[in-house]
This record gives C-alpha cells, sequence and structure tokens, in this order.
C-alpha cells in the first residue's frame, strides 16, 4: 500500500489548525513510527485517512489515487485502525474481537491470543462471560482486545495508535515480534510516544 500526503492541512473549526502542511509517503509492507508531541496532529491524520472528517487542503494519495475520489466502505476494507480510546461492547470477549466480521481463520486467531495473552486473562474466562455484566477489563486487557481486534480484521493496513500505552513489558514484547511476522503481508502505522519501539522502525515526525 502507498499511502502519500502532500501539503496537507486540516482545522477542525476553521480557526486553529489541527495539521499544518504534513507531507511523508508511507510506501509498500513495512512498519512506520508517526510521532509527535501531545495535538500534534496525529489522531487528526488518522481520521482524515478514513473519511472521518473531510475538508483538508493539500492532497493525500492512496495507491495512487486522491483520497477525495475513494468512496469510504472501499477505503475501510483496506485500512484498520485501532483507536486511542478502546471502546468495548457488552458481548462476550470472543465477540469483541471479531465485531461479527469475516477475519482471519479462528486457528489463526487463537495463536495470535496465546501469544499475546501471556497473564491467561482470555483463556481463563467462561466464552460465556460478558463485558460489563460478568466480567471488567482493565485498561491493559482493553488494549489487548482491541489491538487483536484491529489484526483480526486483516486488512492490508493495519494502524495502531499508542497500543502499548497499557501493556506490561512482556505483552509489549510479544506484541512487537508479532508486527515483525505481520508486516510481510501487510503495511503497519504506530503512533507511539514509546521510543523504545520509535528508534526501532522508519520514522515520520510531524
Ligand atoms: N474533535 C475535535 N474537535 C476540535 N478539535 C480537536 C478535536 N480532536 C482534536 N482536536 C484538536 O486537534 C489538535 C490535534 O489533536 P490530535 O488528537 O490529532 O493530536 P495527537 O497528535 O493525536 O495527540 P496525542 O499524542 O495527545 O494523542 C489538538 O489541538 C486538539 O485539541
Ligand atoms: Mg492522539
Amino acid at each position: 500500500m502507498n499511502i502519500e500526503f502532500k501539503d496537507v492541512s486540516y482545522s477542525y473549526n476553521g480557526l486553529e489548525m489541527a495539521l499544518s502542511n504534513v507531507s511523508f509517503v508511507i510506501h509498500g509492507h513495512n512498519i512506520f513510527c508517526l510521532s509527535g508531541h501531545n495535538g500534534a496532529g496525529k489522531s487528526t491524520l488518522l481520521k482524515l485517512l478514513i473519511k472521518i472528517n473531510c475538508n483538508y487542503t493539500g492532497k493525500i494519495i492512496i495507491n495512487g489515487r486522491e483520497l477525495r475520489d475513494w468512496k469510504r466502505k472501499d477505503i475501510i476494507k483496506k485500512i484498520a485502525i485501532c483507536f486511542q480510546e478502546p471502546v468495548m461492547y457488552v458481548d462476550t470477549l470472543f465477540n469483541n474481537i471479531t465485531l461479527g466480521q469475516q477475519g482471519i481463520s479462528v486457528e489463526k486467531l487463537n495463536y495470535y491470543i496465546q501469544l499475546l495473552d501471556t497473564n491467561n486473562f482470555i483463556h481463563n474466562n467462561d466464552q460465556q462471560q460478558i463485558i460489563g455484566k460478568s466480567l471488567s477489563l482493565s485498561g491493559g486487557q482493553q488494549q489487548l482486545i482491541s489491538i487483536l481486534r484491529n489484526i483480526y480484521t486483516n486488512k492490508e493496513v493495519l494502524i495502531f495508535d499508542e497500543p502499548t500505552s497499557n501493556l506490561d513489558s512482556v505483552v509489549k514484547k510479544n506484541f512487537i515480534s508479532l508486527l515483525d511476522d505481520l508486516k510481510e503481508s501487510h503495511t503497519i502505522i504506530l503512533i507511539t510516544h514509546d521510543s523504545e519501539i520509535v528508534n526501532n522502525y522508519e520514522q515520520v515526525l510531524l
């Protein structure tokens, strides 16, 4: 997947700029880190990318075609985003990962769960337990579910906004090694303030 931002600016209210003249190119399957200070516009950029917010100036070119000429449904077939604040639904852990969608096989999902669920929280919970009713989740557990949800989609571009902020060091390490596997077949964009991660990959600075 090729994603190019050319001189992109965006304002929510027409007064302050949330993004000013941002330009970068992401090319092919690999891991890219998007970094920048709080309020630099990283999450805003993601909302532009999947057409939640429009009316930017400049150009956003996806596989050679301007984003304005893409239908939103075609973009979200290709790009999956794990946003900063995980959203949990009143349903089982499994359904919160799959969201009733078609994704990777159950075998593959179980393999990824095994890799990331190092504290056996998914494993030890009854399949029938409902989040918000008989089951409460910690911040890290919610983050883990939302990471798995993103990976499950198997979309070409997997974007994670601050995915490791609540993960313990073992889960974080396993997540990073899993991304190294996934980059063979996906374009991965990480938004992170974690210098341990940022320094290992190609960086786009906002
Ligand atoms: N829904 C919104 N309405 C108005 N302004 C917003 C909205 N969301 C973000 N902003 C503003 O846009 C700017 C960029 O915000 P954004 O959330 O993109 O930053 P960020 O780089 O993701 O920061 P962080 O590292 O803290 O997550 C900020 O000044 C913020 O106040
Ligand atoms: Mg943000």
